[in-house]
């Protein structure tokens, strides 16, 4: 006889496996919120600021990708690779200001200069504060992780 019971393992099952991915989404997140604290200048209004000037004026969303994803020009910004130095704002405000040389460059790409976009010091430094909120969690490792020619 099929009663009402018989249909309960699977919906338990479903909400257990429902259960399951919300966990593994979400405690990543909460992991990288409560593990990395801001730098001064990485401000709500920096990083609102800098992720308008990625995708718009600076053009960085050109050659690395929306959001910073990456793409055949340019590499990922939001992994846990860093291939020039530890992912620290400073780092990346510097790298930024200065770009990247052929001679620098880990895969003969170099980066211009402020992405050769027409952008104030300041400007610069809301960027990277954009640039560092997308990155990962567990900075000051990457020199580790800098792939070999
Ligand atoms: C013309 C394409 C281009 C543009 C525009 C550009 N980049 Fe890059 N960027 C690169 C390339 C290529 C590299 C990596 C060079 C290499 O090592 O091969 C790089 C590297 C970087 C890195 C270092 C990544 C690491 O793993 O260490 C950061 C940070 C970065 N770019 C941020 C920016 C920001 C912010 C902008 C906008 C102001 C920008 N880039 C605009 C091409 C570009």
């Amino acid at each position: 006889m099929k009663g009402p019971n018989s249909t309960w393992p699977r919906a338990q099952r479903v909400m257990l496996i429902a259960a399951g991915l919300t966990c593994a989404t979400v405690s990543p997140v909460l992991a990288q919120k409560a593990t990395r604290e801001r730098p001064p200048g990485v401000t709500d209004s920096a990083i609102a600021v800098g992720r308008a000037l990625f995708h718009g004026t600076a053009n960085c969303a050109g050659c690395h990708g929306v959001e910073g994803q990456g793409s055949e020009a340019a590499p990922a910004l939001t992994d846990a690779v860093w291939l020039h130095g530890d992912g620290s704002y400073e780092m990346i405000s510097k790298l930024v200001l200065h770009g990247v040389t052929r001679y620098e460059s880990t895969e003969g790409k170099p980066m211009p200069m402020r992405g050769w976009a027409p952008i104030s010091d300041d400007q610069v430094r809301a960027v990277a504060a954009y640039v560092w909120s997308i990155g990962p969690k567990g900075r000051g490792t990457a020199l580790e992780n800098r792939r070999k020619n």
